[in-house]
């Protein structure tokens, strides 16, 4: 097991469906298998266990998402690596988010998890697109609220035209470029 003194947090950001918790899910198995330790934070499994009650106003988003961070910030000072997968939709809560982790001196990377809407609607995993569309649920990213993509990210995947094994790889290089893993 490789101790690192302090670990980092990779920020996953994209609409639903875009393959964060995908691409997510093929770092940390990759990172795992160099030996680091390694938290995979995930919306669907926070809002079952932590956050029942998260709601998706803009607001309950918000609160939603500055715990997750505050989590993130407590492992990552542990030597843990976070990676967090969530929507995210707006910039100003992701630079909350950024903030919070940065002031403990701990790497923040934002990735942002590209793919046009209409592939989105087209994967729908969970159904939730062709839920909205019919309006039967509210607060949909992309459908009825609004995703702000990141100006600045770290790195961008795109998963409509590239692989899952090349957007790993794309952000396993970046952490290698940042010294953040050899
Ligand atoms: N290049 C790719 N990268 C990632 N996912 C891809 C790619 N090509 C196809 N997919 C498929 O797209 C789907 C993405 O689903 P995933 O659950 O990872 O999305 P998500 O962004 O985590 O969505 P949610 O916000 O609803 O949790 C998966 O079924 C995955 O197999
Ligand atoms: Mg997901």
């Amino acid at each position: 097991m490789r101790r690192l003194d302090k670990g980092f947090v990779v920020w996953f950001t994209g609409l639903p469906s875009s393959g964060k918790s995908t691409v997510a899910n093929g770092v940390a198995e990759k990172l795992r298998s160099m030996g680091y330790r390694v938290e995979v934070l995930d919306g669907d499994w926070v809002r079952k266990t932590i956050n029942p009650d998260a709601g998706f106003t803009r607001e309950q988003r918000r609160i939603h998402l500055l715990r997750v961070a505050w989590i993130a910030r407590l492992l990552a000072r542990n030597g843990v690596v976070v990676l967090c997968s969530f929507v995210s939709p707006y910039r100003d809560v992701r630079a909350e988010i950024k903030k919070i982790i940065e002031e403990e001196n701990i790497p923040f990377v934002e990735v942002y998890v590209k793919c046009s809407l209409k592939e989105c609607i087209r994967r729908d995993v969970k159904g939730l697109y062709k839920k909205a569309l019919r309006g039967e649920i509210k607060h949909m990213t992309g459908i009825d609220d609004p995703y702000e993509p990141p100006e600045k990210p770290e790195v961008t995947v795109d998963t409509e035209h590239d692989s899952v094994e090349v957007n790993v790889f794309k952000v396993l290089n970046k952490l290698k470029e940042l010294k953040l893993v050899k």
